[in-house]
């Protein structure tokens, strides 16, 4: 049976600051009772407050960014758990659960000559959340790999409107190709983030060879799955389902597993211990719900 992550525990935690975001987001750090080593992009913690103003149930969200004992989350306020955190002040007491799920594979650098598939990272609106980390970790370097040199990764960034963009300066202070996208055309290229990308490979600007990573609404996810799958391409997705209790316990994250993939024998998997990302090979959102 899939279990949490062994480094995953229960802490209480304090609201340093919370910061306006966008147009419908925060910025919440939080010092955690306990120091936390150096966390892999894209896992997750589950948030409430310690007062009552949240309901019972927290919620998942992922690393926005990690310093010292400082964790930073960017949340888009969407009912009433985000809400109650959105109006944290300093000295809110938390409960912090995590760290939870996998997190991206490794990202390193990208091979030379004809091996050479830069990542694309594929962010829409909030689910930029997961990828601040990645970049930095990426030029780092990860596992022992070669970093990923600057000119090897390209943030595609869209969003309904430019106010969705989520701190785009701090994505673009980072040093790496960052290329946004608008549905109404406020910021950057006129379309998805996905007609983005096929635009900068038409122009060459971009191989077609490239390999993917993507966080965003599920609609989104769905159609880059399609087209990786369709150009043969690696791919990874962090998924947003919603959760229940993050741990394993509840079954209320379930997704079809693709019967020829890695997790095969078993009809579903658990987003919240078997991701939350996952490789196209090993689900299919495309069957959700069909
Ligand atoms: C692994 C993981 C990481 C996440 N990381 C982030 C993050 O970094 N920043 C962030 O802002 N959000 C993130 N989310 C989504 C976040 O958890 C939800 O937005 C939050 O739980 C909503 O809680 P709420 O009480 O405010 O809204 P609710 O009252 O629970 O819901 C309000 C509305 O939003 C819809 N909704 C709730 N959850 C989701 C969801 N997951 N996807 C789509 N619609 C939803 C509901 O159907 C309802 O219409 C993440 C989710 C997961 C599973
Ligand atoms: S959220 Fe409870 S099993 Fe995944």
């Amino acid at each position: 049976m899939p279990a949490p992550p062994a480094d995953a525990r229960s802490m209480t935690g304090e609201t340093i600051s919370v910061e306006r975001c966008g147009d419908d987001g925060v910025i919440l750090r939080v010092a955690t009772e306990a120091r936390i080593p150096p966390l892999r992009a894209a896992r997750f913690f589950m948030l409430r407050r310690e007062d009552r103003l949240s309901p019972a149930i927290p919620r998942p969200f992922s690393v926005y960014r990690q310093r010292g004992r400082e964790l930073e989350f960017l949340i888009k306020v969407m009912g009433a758990g985000t809400a109650a955190l959105a109006a944290c002040t300093k000295g809110t007491k938390l409960r912090v659960i995590g760290p939870l799920g996998n997190g991206w594979p490794t990202l390193d650098g990208s091979g030379e000559g004809k091996h050479a598939a830069p990542w694309v990272m594929l962010a829409g609106g909030i689910g930029s959340a997961p990828f601040y980390i990645a970049i930095e970790q990426a030029l780092r370097g990860m596992d022992g790999k070669r970093p990923a040199r600057k000119d090897e990764i390209t943030y595609v960034y869209g969003a309904a409107r430019k106010g969705l963009l989520y701190d785009l300066a701090a994505f673009e202070s980072l040093g790496v190709r960052v290329s946004t996208c608008t549905d109404d055309g406020s910021h950057g290229f006129r379309g998805n983030v996905l007609e983005l990308l096929a635009h900068m490979q038409a122009k060459r600007e971009l191989p077609e060879r490239v390999r993917l990573l993507a966080c965003g609404p599920e609609r989104m996810l769905e159609a880059v799955e399609a087209f990786a799958r369709e150009r043969k391409l690696a791919c990874w997705l962090s998924l947003e389902t919603v959760m229940g209790c993050g741990v394993g316990i509840c079954n209320g994250c379930p997704l079809p597993t693709r019967s020829e993939g890695p997790l095969g024998s078993w009809p579903n998997a658990k987003c919240c211990v078997e991701g939350p990302v996952f490789s196209v090979d090993a689900v299919s959102l495309c069957t959700h719900g069909a």
